[in-house]
Formats: C-alpha cells, sequence, structure tokens
C-alpha cells in the first residue's frame, strides 16, 4: 500500500488529536512532521513529533497531505502558506473558516457529500465544529424528508477555543475549590466557570446581532447540503464543559417524518449513534460522545408548533468529528476515491 508524506501546521489542541488519531487510524503514513510558530520536540503520547516552522511554500516540498490547525485571518498560517502549499502539490485540509466559502474550495463531510471532493484544487477546507455535529443526524433526515428550516441551540465545550480556554476552565475551577480569588479570563470575555456565555466568535457582519459561529452554521449548512433554500436560525452559547459540543435540533421538514422514522433511519445512519430513551432517563451527553467517532442523537420527539417538525439533542466530540476526524476522513476518502 502507498504511504504518504503528512504534515502539521498547527499542534494545539486540533493538531495534538491529528497526531493521535492519525496513528490510531493507521494512516499510511511515511512521515509525520509538524510546523508551528517555533522549533522544538513534543511528545504525544509518549511519541516524538519533530515541530519545525515553514518559512514558504518550499516547506511543503514532497509532502501528501498537509492538515492545516493554525490560528484564522491574515496572518493565520492558512492565508499566509495555505496556497502556497497547494501548489506545491500537497493537499491542503485546512480547518479553519478562512476559505470555506471559496467556491474554489470543497467543504466537505466524508459521510455526506464525498462528491464535493471531485472537484478540488489542492485545498479541503473542513466544516465548523457544530456543523459537521448537527449535520451527521441531519443529512440522512433531509434525505427522507427535505429540511426546510433549522432552529440551533448549541451547548459548546472550551476545547473548541483551543488549548488556552481548556487551561483558563481548569485554572478557574481550581482557584474556585481551594476557596480562592478566580483569576480574571484572558480568553473568554466572562468567566467560564460555573457560568454560560451566549457569545461564539464576534459580531457577524453578514448577519448584524448574530454571531460569526451563528453563521458559519448557516451558511455552511447549506453548501454541505448543496440546497441554498435551507433556513437556519441559531443561538451559539459557550458552556463550562471541557469537550463535546451538544445542540438542540428543531427542525421543520417539508414531508412528514415520524419520530418512530427518524429513529429507525438515524440507526441505520453511518457515524451516528442513537442513544434515545427518554423513560430510562437515556439521552447524548458530552461527555459519553468525548472520544467516540460517531455523532450521539437521541431526545427524538415531535415538534407540534410546526407542521413537519422534529426535534432533537445531538453531542459530538468537537475535536474529533468536529475537526481532527473529519479531516483525516477527507484524506482517507481521497485516497479511497484515487483522488490521490
Ligand atoms: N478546537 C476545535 O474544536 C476546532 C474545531 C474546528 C475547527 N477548529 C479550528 O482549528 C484551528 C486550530 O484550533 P486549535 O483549537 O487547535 O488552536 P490552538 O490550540 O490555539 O493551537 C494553535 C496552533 O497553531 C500554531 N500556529 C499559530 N499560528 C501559526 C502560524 N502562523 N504558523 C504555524 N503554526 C501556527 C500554534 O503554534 P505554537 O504551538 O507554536 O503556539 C499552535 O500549535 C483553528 O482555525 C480553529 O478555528 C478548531
Amino acid at each position: 500500500m502507498k504511504k504518504y508524506n503528512v504534515c502539521m501546521v498547527g499542534i494545539g489542541a486540533v493538531g495534538t488529536e491529528i497526531v493521535r488519531l492519525l496513528r490510531k487510524r493507521n494512516f499510511p503514513m511515511a512521515k509525520l512532521t509538524a510546523f508551528a510558530t517555533r522549533e522544538r520536540m513534543e511528545l504525544i503520547d509518549g511519541k516524538p513529533v519533530e515541530v519545525k516552522v515553514a518559512t514558504g511554500p518550499e516547506s511543503f516540498n514532497g509532502y501528501d497531505f498537509a492538515f492545516f490547525a493554525g490560528t484564522e485571518g491574515a496572518k493565520g498560517a492558512s492565508k499566509t502558506l495555505g496556497w502556497g502549499a497547494a501548489e506545491t502539490g500537497c493537499t491542503v485540509v485546512d480547518n479553519g473558516d478562512d476559505f470555506r466559502m471559496d467556491p474554489r474550495v470543497p467543504l466537505c463531510i466524508p459521510e455526506i457529500n464525498p462528491e464535493a471532493l471531485k472537484n478540488h484544487h489542492n485545498f479541503i477546507a473542513n466544516p465548523n465544529c457544530s456543523t459537521a455535529i448537527a449535520l451527521m443526524p441531519l443529512y440522512a433526515l433531509h434525505r427522507e424528508a427535505k429540511i426546510k428550516r433549522i432552529v440551533c441551540c448549541t451547548y459548546q465545550a472550551v476545547s473548541g477555543s483551543g488549548a488556552a480556554a481548556i487551561r483558563e476552565l481548569e485554572e478557574q475551577t481550581r482557584a474556585w475549590a481551594a476557596g480562592g480569588p478566580i483569576p480574571e479570563p484572558k480568553v473568554y470575555p466572562a468567566q467560564i466557570a460555573f457560568n454560560v456565555i451566549a457569545q461564539i466568535g464576534s459580531e457577524s457582519k453578514d448577519m448584524p446581532g448574530y454571531t460569526s459561529e451563528e453563521a458559519k452554521l448557516g451558511r455552511e449548512t447549506q453548501k454541505i447540503l448543496n440546497d441554498a433554500s435551507i433556513q437556519v436560525v441559531s443561538t451559539c452559547v459557550r458552556v463550562p464543559v471541557f469537550n463535546g459540543h451538544s445542540e438542540a435540533l428543531h427542525v421543520e421538514f417539508h414531508t412528514p417524518l415520524t419520530p418512530e422514522r427518524a429513529r429507525e433511519i438515524l440507526s441505520q445512519t453511518q457515524g451516528v449513534q442513537v442513544v434515545d430513551d427518554l423513560a430510562r432517563s437515556i439521552f447524548p451527553t458530552p461527555l459519553r460522545a468525548t472520544g467516540e467517532y460517531d455523532a450521539f442523537v437521541g431526545r427524538i420527539r415531535r415538534d407540534p408548533t410546526v407542521p413537519n417538525g422534529l426535534s432533537l439533542f445531538v453531542a459530538g466530540d468537537n475535536i474529533w468529528k468536529g475537526a481532527a476526524q473529519n479531516a483525516i476522513q477527507i484524506a482517507e476518502k481521497m485516497i479511497e476515491m484515487g483522488l490521490k
């Protein structure tokens, strides 16, 4: 079997899990290197990973895949290095938001729209974590009854904001438990321990009054499901959970769909596990979903306030299916489809 030279750009919360999952999934790797802001040796699960600094496109010569998990924006790794890397023949799989809506760039969840990969220009985008987790159950229901509108409320873990945010929740919680003063927040606009924060990202330019995270959920859903008519409205909230995003989804379909039929479809959907027995207090939780490949769905019930409405609750590992795992699945799917 062919083996591929792989590099990471960024070795924080997502980058570390990419390395872990490449090993766990036996990705056919000949070589693995990481790029970050300074040279060093990182130990991941006791095994060394060499970390270098990328200076330009030449740093990517000889690599088959580059998983980008650096910071976003004008000075971020994807904008400064991404397309240069792609031009060397290396396929970039980008975890950030910079190019997700770029018409040249497929936005892919391999279980849902693998065909999008055929039109790649060596640059593929990984969706936002909340989008990926919500769409795992929703795509199968969309195929059955066509989604008209989604109302989504998220409960997002701090790991979604990176390694510094995980430390912030830990430090605040430890300080509280020790009876000392809680340190001032640095990552979030308010204390995250024992609190919830109804702002993820900055105010959206396209959707005044909404945040950038809320805007992403709508436009990425339309691009991945290839249906611009789907309406999405959301409130994205950060909660004091270390890992695992949860989402309450209220969905209106074009045609009737009973909870029983939805449960039947979802129990046969790749990448989804149904965990749904209210009488026995069985429902998805972020702790249950952490360290799992699948999205967990439950609380499936009729929404009596709209025609053809269903409500459900989903939880998934935002660092795995919401980022690292989906990025690796994209590379695996490209190999399977003979695109690499
Ligand atoms: N966390 C999630 O759930 C999640 C989900 C979906 C998408 N994403 C996206 O994935 C990306 C990474 O997120 P994260 O949570 O892993 O962040 P993080 O924990 O803050 O780590 C960022 C990493 O990027 C490196 N870096 C920053 N600027 C760089 C540059 N110009 N060149 C090379 N490396 C650079 C940093 O290097 P040093 O180690 O040297 O400081 C660090 O290793 C972001 O775009 C984020 O939006 C995250």
